[in-house]
């Protein structure tokens, strides 16, 4: 059996598809345009594996996303591509509409067709998972309660609007076609392979070369934090057991603010790889605010926990550690994205962010 998997050669969909392949013999097809944030070399360990089918393409493009359907005819699609930055969204929010509206449509018109020519278990058994995020929400107060399922959207970026528009699209089409889809909503993720423009691998990044740790506005921004590893096996599990037409957020029980992100960070560089020029929180450096940032992201990951079984396995402490040694251990990944674009990107988001 084949599973069809978008965005597998960015950052969280790399890591689910070296889960999936680690505890299954399942062919995986991953559908990826290997934008700036997608990277082969995060799949450098499957090369020889013939579980893994890499196809380079974009969702938008109907005529090979269905042609790739009947050739490979998946059980399931779990669709991760994204543009998936908020402040790459404020820049620049028209590859957010077209990449995250336009190609989710795609992918689903695409699915509808192909599921409706199959037949019996076949087409009773088939699924199309929808990963997004808690940002649909949009910003909780210091003392509201954390967003459940059935929380109004709200979404207040670029990015979190585009993806609320594609949670949307997903729900029509199993309430008027029956599609079989699940969507997830997922809090902040961290871990292996996270692009370097993120917060967390951006201060690893910055912090081991003794550059400035750009702190948005007053670092009390608060966010749930999500260990890679334990996101996919969520989705694993909403894949296998979820009910059809349910949403489910995913979170690590595991809120903190930004600074305090930070400062946790200098901490286990300061442990693992200590600096002759003294604690790393020294390159703490509060600057501009993004624009509309949104202030708190909670989520309650009670109905996951009750209907499917999950609970996250890493604390942060844990899974922080992990990323930190993950980073200082792979010094040619890092070397490879840290690219010329790269260098661009640094330039467009931080250049005109002046130190407050
Ligand atoms: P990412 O930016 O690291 O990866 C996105 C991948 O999608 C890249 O490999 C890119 O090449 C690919 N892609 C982009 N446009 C494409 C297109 N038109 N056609 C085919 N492939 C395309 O993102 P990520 O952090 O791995 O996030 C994956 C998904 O999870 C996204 O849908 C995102 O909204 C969601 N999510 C992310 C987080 C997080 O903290 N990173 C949290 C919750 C939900
Ligand atoms: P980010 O990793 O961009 O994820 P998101 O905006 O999707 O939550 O940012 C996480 C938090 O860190 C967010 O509140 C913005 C803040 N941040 C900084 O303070 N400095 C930075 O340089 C970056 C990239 C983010």
């Amino acid at each position: 059996m084949t599973i069809l998997v978008t965005g597998g050669a960015g950052f969280i969909g790399s890591n689910f598809v070296l889960d999936w392949l680690a505890s299954s013999d399942e062919t995986v097809v991953n559908l990826d345009l290997l934008t700036y944030a997608g990277n082969l070399q995060n799949l450098e360990a499957l090369t020889q594996d013939r579980r893994h089918v890499f196809v380079r393409g974009d969702i938008c493009d109907r005529g090979m996303v269905d042609q790739l359907l009947a050739r490979h005819t998946p059980r399931a699609v779990v669709h991760f591509a994204a543009e998936s930055h908020v402040d790459r969204s404020i820049h620049g929010p028209g590859s957010f509409v077209h990449t995250n509206v336009v190609g989710t449509y795609t992918l689903l018109e695409a699915t509808r067709h192909y599921w409706s020519t199959r037949s019996g278990t076949e087409r009773d058994s088939f699924r199309f998972l929808h990963v997004s995020t808690d940002e649909v929400y949009g910003s909780l107060g210091p003392q509201d309660p954390a967003f459940t399922e059935t929380r109004a959207y709200e979404p207040n970026s670029p990015y979190s609007a585009s993806k609320a528009a594609s949670d949307h699209l997903v729900r029509a089409w199993t309430h008027t076609y029956g599609l079989p889809a699940l969507t997830t909503n997922c809090s902040n993720n961290y871990g292996p392979y996270q692009f370097p423009e993120k917060l967390i691998p951006l201060m690893i990044v910055n912090a081991l070369s003794g550059k400035p740790l750009p702190v948005y506005g007053d670092g009390m921004q608060v966010r749930d934090w999500l260990y890679v590893g334990d996101h996919c096996s969520a989705v694993r599990a909403v894949l296998q057991r979820g009910r059809i037409g349910q949403t489910y957020n995913i979170g690590g029980w595991n809120e903190q603010p930004n600074i305090g992100v930070v400062r946790t960070i200098c901490r286990l560089l300061d442990e693992l790889k200590p600096d002759a020029s003294g604690p790393r929180e020294r390159l703490i450096t509060y600057v501009t605010d993004r624009p509309g940032h949104d202030r708190r992201y909670a989520i309650d990951a009670r109905k996951i926990e009750r209907e499917l079984g999950w609970r996250p396995s890493e604390t942060f402490e844990t899974g922080l550690r992990k990323t930190v040694r993950w980073y200082l251990e792979n010094h040619a990944w890092l070397d490879a994205v840290q690219s010329g674009a790269y260098r661009e990107w640094v330039q467009a988001n931080y250049g005109a962010r002046t130190a407050t």
